[in-house]
């Protein structure tokens, strides 16, 4: 699908990888409708990308504030003129916890709740709240494409590491709900492709201490070292214009595999 003078709905897309997504799409020609907690960034950015970005202070975990932002997003569509090409569903958090700690305390129920609430429930119901926006499309090309969902996942849908057991379910779980999703879009000429990163350079991996942090990279089989955003935003690019990618979950991870434990 072309990405030039579509609106691309971007959670999470004031920092990271969903930001350099939003830049590299908007590189493009293409319209950034960024939804992030961070309004500081938020903000920031929309005003530096200019005309064809906008920002709406959004929390993925509560499903008004998502109602609010698509109800914002297509309101400025109806002005552009610029359909709804795609939604990324970037917005995600982590937060360690072994599911039983050394005082022989249960992980909190709460620690659960909220990883799963942001990184799944929130992708599921900004998907679901985006997409009656997008089967009306006018149908593109000669296969009559009228969009594309891009979610991120994690190395940790495959090898979560000891501490992981929340984000690693919530992350598994955005890979099974790949292939069903796009069975239920396939009539609609919408695809959904999932990406599955392992260590990437963002503010979730600056807060990692150095220690961490080297011995991730040298778990890294090559190149030793962590992604970059933009090459992350490469792959996002492609699947956004790729039409044979549909259903799957792509792993960009060097070929790494996490190890138990650092
Ligand atoms: N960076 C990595 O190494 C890595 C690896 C695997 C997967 N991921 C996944 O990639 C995605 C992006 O992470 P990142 O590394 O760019 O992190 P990041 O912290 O740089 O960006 C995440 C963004 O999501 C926003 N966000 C958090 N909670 C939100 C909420 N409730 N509602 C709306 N926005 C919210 C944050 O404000 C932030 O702008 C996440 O889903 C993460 O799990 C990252």
């Amino acid at each position: 699908m072309k990405v030039a003078n579509r609106t691309f709905i971007i959670s999470g897309g004031a920092s990271g990888l969903a930001l350099a997504t939003a830049r590299d799409l908007h590189s493009a020609g293409a319209y950034v409708s960024l939804l992030d907690l961070n309004s500081d960034n938020g903000n920031k950015i929309a005003s530096e990308l200019g005309s064809r970005a906008k920002f709406f202070e959004t929390d993925v975990s509560d499903t008004e504030s998502i109602q609010k932002a698509v109800e914002g997003s297509v309101a400025w569509v109806k002005e552009t003129g610029k359909e709804v090409g795609g939604v990324i569903a970037g917005a995600g958090v982590g937060l360690p916890g072994l599911i039983v700690d050394k005082k022989n305390e249960p992980i909190p129920i709460s620690s659960i709740d909220f990883v799963l609430n942001i990184n799944l429930r929130g992708t599921l119901d900004l998907i679901r709240q985006a997409v009656p926006y997008m089967t009306t499309n006018k149908p593109e090309g000669p296969d009559g494409e009228r969009g594309v969902i891009v979610m991120i996942a994690s190395s940790a849908a495959f090898d979560g590491q000891m501490g992981q057991v929340a984000y690693a379910a919530s992350k598994g779980a955005v890979a099974s709900l790949t292939l069903p999703l796009a069975r239920d879009l396939s009539r609609y000429g919408i695809r959904a492709v999932t990406i599955a990163p392992a260590v990437f350079d963002s503010a979730m991996t600056k807060m990692m201490s150095n220690k961490v942090k080297q011995s991730l990279e040298k778990a890294m089989e090559w190149p030793k070292r962590a992604g970059e955003p933009e090459e992350f935003a490469k792959l996002v690019r492609t699947s956004v214009e790729n039409p044979m990618l549909n259903g799957t979950v792509l792993r960009l991870d060097g070929a790494m595999r996490m190890p138990a434990r650092l």
